[in-house]
């Protein structure tokens, strides 16, 4: 057995103690790692620091009992199921977007995943903060190549949105809504945000950096007040802590299926999909934007993932960026 492409010794100890459900000897995974028995014991002991939990016994070998609740390549690598394994753990940082960035203009290749247990300055939409306390939630930024003009990648957020609201809808009990344009909700309440941010020319995406942050197992304490009314997260909404491995391998699948499928078709082939999670078609909405305010009640979106509003005289107008509020009553 070949070690898993870029991990560490540790991480492959991890992930073969693993797939082996059973115990393996030090004899044979210093072979594998091509180090001595004593050198596999230093991985152990590190991992055991780390939150591991790896029996060892004279006559079998090491045996994983437990893992720690984290998203690092070892915790994720089994629920990774796309092409998409380049995966880049930071127990802490700013913001995954800055890091990634920085990797992105170092040339990183598409679908380079950022992902940290918690940020000190994360970042939302319109110069927001996002709130993101450590381990219970996701935080993780995905460097993409779309070959797009600039104008078309808002329509990626869509994209990633539909992506993350399709991996929570395969949880039993939630049927999350979008807000146009990615904000993923949950009984009204916001489970997700999407931030995406691009390095451009005129004519040309040099690459976008895609930021998810889901709120999975946050307790209504985790928020501040100022949140709790307008926020919530999956164990919020269920009752019950979400595997996060297994949820964020689910969610990196969602979101590399239907990035696949926008950019060998444009968003015209995912729009279908992407209505049957709106929470806005045919709600009265008032639209803030940098071209003004407007009101109107929404029609849905146009094959560009424009927002299309019936204005009060009957005219037609479509909206390419705002935020949305809406006006009778649904909390957003
Ligand atoms: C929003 O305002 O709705 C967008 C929130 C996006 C948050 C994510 S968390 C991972 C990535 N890093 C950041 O600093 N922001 C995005």
């Amino acid at each position: 057995m070949t070690r898993p492409g870029r991990a560490t010794p540790a991480e492959s100890i991890v992930a073969w103690l693993r797939a082996a459900n059973a115990p393996v000897s030090g004899e044979e995974l210093a072979r594998r790692l091509g180090c001595t028995r004593a050198a596999v014991w230093k991985h152990v002991v590190a991992l055991r620091a780390q939150g591991y939990d790896i029996a060892a016994s004279r006559t079998d070998g090491y045996t994983l009992a437990a893992a720690p609740d984290r998203l690092g390549p070892a915790e994720l690598a089994p629920h990774l199921t796309g092409g998409w394994r380049d995966v880049r753990w930071f127990a802490e940082t700013d913001s995954t977007q800055r890091v990634a960035r920085e990797l992105a203009r170092d040339g990183a290749a598409e679908g380079t995943i950022v992902v940290a247990e918690a940020q000190t300055a994360g970042r939302g939409r319109l110069g927001r903060t996002w709130h993101s306390p450590a381990g219970r939630n996701l935080y993780c930024s995905i460097v993409l190549r779309p070959q797009v003009v600039p104008a078309d990648v808002p329509q990626v957020a869509l994209v990633l949105g539909l992506a993350v609201a399709d991996a929570l809808a395969t949880i039993p009990g939630l049927a999350p809504r979008i807000k146009w344009p990615n904000d993923v909700l949950l009984d009204g309440r916001k489970v997700a945000g999407i931030l995406t941010e691009m390095d451009a020319e005129v004519e040309r995406v040099h690459h976008v950096i895609a930021g998810i942050g889901v709120n999975l197992n946050a307790t209504r304490s985790a928020f501040p007040p100022e949140l709790r009314a307008k926020a919530t997260s999956v164990r919020l909404a269920t009752g019950r802590p979400v595997d996060r491995a297994e949820l964020t391998g689910r969610l990196l699948a969602s979101v590399e299926a239907r990035y696949g499928r926008f950019v060998g078709g444009g968003f015209a082939r995912l729009a279908a999909e992407w209505e049957s999670y709106s929470c806005l078609t045919g709600t009265e909405v008032r639209v803030v934007s940098p071209a003004g305010e407007v009101a109107g009640r929404v029609l849905g979106l146009d094959p560009a993932g424009a927002l299309r509003l019936r204005l009060p005289d009957g005219a037609l107008h479509r909206i390419v960026a705002g935020e949305v509020t809406v006006r009778d009553g649904y909390r957003g």
